[in-house]
């Protein structure tokens, strides 16, 4: 088994060398390149024995995945991109110009997005009602990795590379990359490495430390600004003071969201806030902003602007009553970004409906047409849980009134019971932890547990934002410093595993004797 993990702590030793970076790698073309699809003749269950499972089937779904093979020559090995909780193409910057583009140029490796079930254009059925939804799980994902890996034909592409007689290396981002670990971790028979980003690997129901780096890294004056106007706005809200909290959001022009936590996730949006968020945030930064935004800073920028104009400082004053005359220091500026950034993503002006920034409809959660956001929301509500609350301790960047009971609501209107499947009251957190503790999953395909672990690195980069080891600029020389080391120290990785893979494969011989 190989595993990194780039979330973690750095525990590894560094060798100087240089990466060659032939000219041609450097195609100007390869930015805008174009991907046909595939389909692979997937299971759609592949327990149908699982004594758990309460329908079984043996029907097949189409999944979609995309292959690039400018780099590939003969003896290189696969790179799987884990397409996670969005559509395939949406994955295509990786191929074109990211890490695999890097892994592949690094090892003349051959490149491939699988799309995972339920997004994009893999959908088992034609709608996603709760009993439909019932083989999107962890372990079904994890075998679809597996199963592919084995049977995948790549056309234009002479000869067999299916796993386990090729080396084949997964590499994912966020959920994805939790995937990519429990998929080598359950199936390190068939795949033979992999490179998990920000891999949430492990669960909570409830995840306010989502707002830890934000407050620790974000400009100080913006996030102590930020802190005291929430501070104020929950007392507020524990004081009872009904006028003076429609007044406050009305200064947003938010005066129609009845819910507080409603408001109070509208508000936090520029920063990043529990479910589905139509803004850039936190997470969308990036080293290079081609592939992220910079729109939290311009965020900052409004509520610590020096030179502001009477108009917004005056705004400050508006609520000094309640606290002994002090000013809330930068609503002025936060009222004014809301208003010119959030509420024009709300055309109808309607802000309370689910289609803006409501979310207290329940009809509109029961529609069952195919989404990803439904998709999401259903591993959301079932394994992974994570919903982002505010902490119970400390400072905070959203208002205390949202806590994980917020989103669970919105997963009993989205999910009512089915036939024969149901969601758990709370998600199933150590099925998605340790995805194999079923006994009758290990029944039907009971992996060998012999790997070796010996190759297990982890490495934090300094300053980094979410996976953002995934972008790249066709020139790993030219990057920023941290991104170009992460990027050499996963070469080196990778290239140290390949070296590797034919011991590896003698001894899956010599243990299958
Ligand atoms: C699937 O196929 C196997 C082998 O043919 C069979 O034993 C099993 O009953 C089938 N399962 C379902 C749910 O049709
Ligand atoms: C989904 O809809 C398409 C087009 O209407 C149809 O061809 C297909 O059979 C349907 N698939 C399922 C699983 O119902
Ligand atoms: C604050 O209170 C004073 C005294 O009651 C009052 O005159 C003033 O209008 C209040 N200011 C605001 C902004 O409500
Ligand atoms: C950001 O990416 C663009 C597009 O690949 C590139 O032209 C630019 O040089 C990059 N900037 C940095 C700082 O890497």
């Amino acid at each position: 088994m190989k595993l990194s993990l780039t979330c973690c702590i750095a525990s590894l030793t560094w060798q100087a060398i240089s990466v060659y970076i032939p000219l041609e790698s450097r195609d100007p073309s390869r930015p805008s390149l174009q991907y046909t699809p595939n389909y692979f003749e997937q299971r759609i269950d592949h327990y149908p024995g699982d004594c758990k499972s309460p329908q079984h089937t043996n029907a097949t779904f189409k999944q979609r995945y995309y292959v690039d093979s400018s780099y590939y020559k003969p003896g290189g090995p696969v790179f799987l991109y884990i397409g996670g909780e969005t559509s395939g193409p949406s994955r295509f910057s990786n191929l074109r110009t990211g890490i695999i583009q890097i892994l592949m140029e690094a090892t003349n490796g051959l490149g491939v997005i699988l799309e995972n079930r339920y997004y994009g254009q893999s959908y088992p059925f034609n709608s996603s009602t709760t009993d439909d939804l019932v083989y999107l799980t962890t372990p079904q994902t994890l075998a679809d990795n597996a199963h592919f890996a084995q049977h995948a034909v790549f056309p234009g592409v002479d000869g067999d590379l299916t796993a386990p007689g090729t080396p084949w290396i997964l590499y994912g981002g966020s959920l994805a990359g939790a995937q990519t670990a429990f998929s080598i971790k359950e199936h390190g028979d068939v795949l033979y490495g992999g490179i998990a980003s920000s891999a949430p690997v492990t669960s909570s129901v409830g995840y306010p430390a989502w707002y830890r780096p934000i407050q620790k890294f974000a400009p100080q004056d913006c996030v102590t600004r930020i802190n005291r106007i929430v501070d104020n706005f929950d007392s507020l809200v524990s004081a009872g003071n009904t006028a003076a909290i429609r007044e406050f959001k009305a200064i947003f022009g938010l005066e129609a969201l009845t819910d507080h936590r409603d408001f109070a996730t509208t508000i936090a949006y520029p920063i990043g806030n529990p479910g589905f968020y139509p803004t850039n945030t936190w997470q969308e930064l990036n080293w290079n902003a081609s592939y992220g935004s910079n729109d939290f800073f311009k965020f900052c920028d409004s509520v610590t602007a020096a030179d502001a104009p009477d108009g917004i400082t005056q705004v400050d004053y508006a609520f000094s009553n309640y606290t002994d005359g002090e000013p809330w220091t930068g609503l002025g500026g936060y009222t004014d970004y809301i208003k010119k950034a959030v509420l024009p993503l709300c055309p109808s002006g309607d802000y309370n409906s689910n289609a803006c920034f409501g979310t207290q409809d329940e009809a509109a959660w029961a529609h069952t047409g195919n989404s990803a956001s439904r998709s999401y929301l259903y591993t959301s509500c079932t394994e992974q849980g994570a919903y982002i609350d505010a902490p119970k301790d400390g400072p905070s960047l959203l208002s205390r009134v949202v806590d994980t009971s917020y989103e669970q609501q919105w997963c009993h209107w989205a999910f009512p019971d089915g036939r024969f499947n149901k969601i758990p009251t709370q998600p199933d957190l150590n099925g998605d932890q340790d995805v194999w503790n079923d006994l009758c999953y290990h029944s039907s395909l009971a992996p060998r547990r012999t790997e070796s672990t010996d190759l297990h690195p982890q490495y934090l980069i300094t300053g980094a934002g979410h996976h953002w080891d995934s972008s790249g600029i066709l020139d790993v020389a030219a990057e920023p410093q941290f991104i170009r080391e992460a990027h050499k120290w996963e070469i080196r990785t990778v290239k140290r595993w390949l070296d590797g893979f034919e011991q590896w494969k003698a001894l899956k011989k010599w243990n299958s004797k």
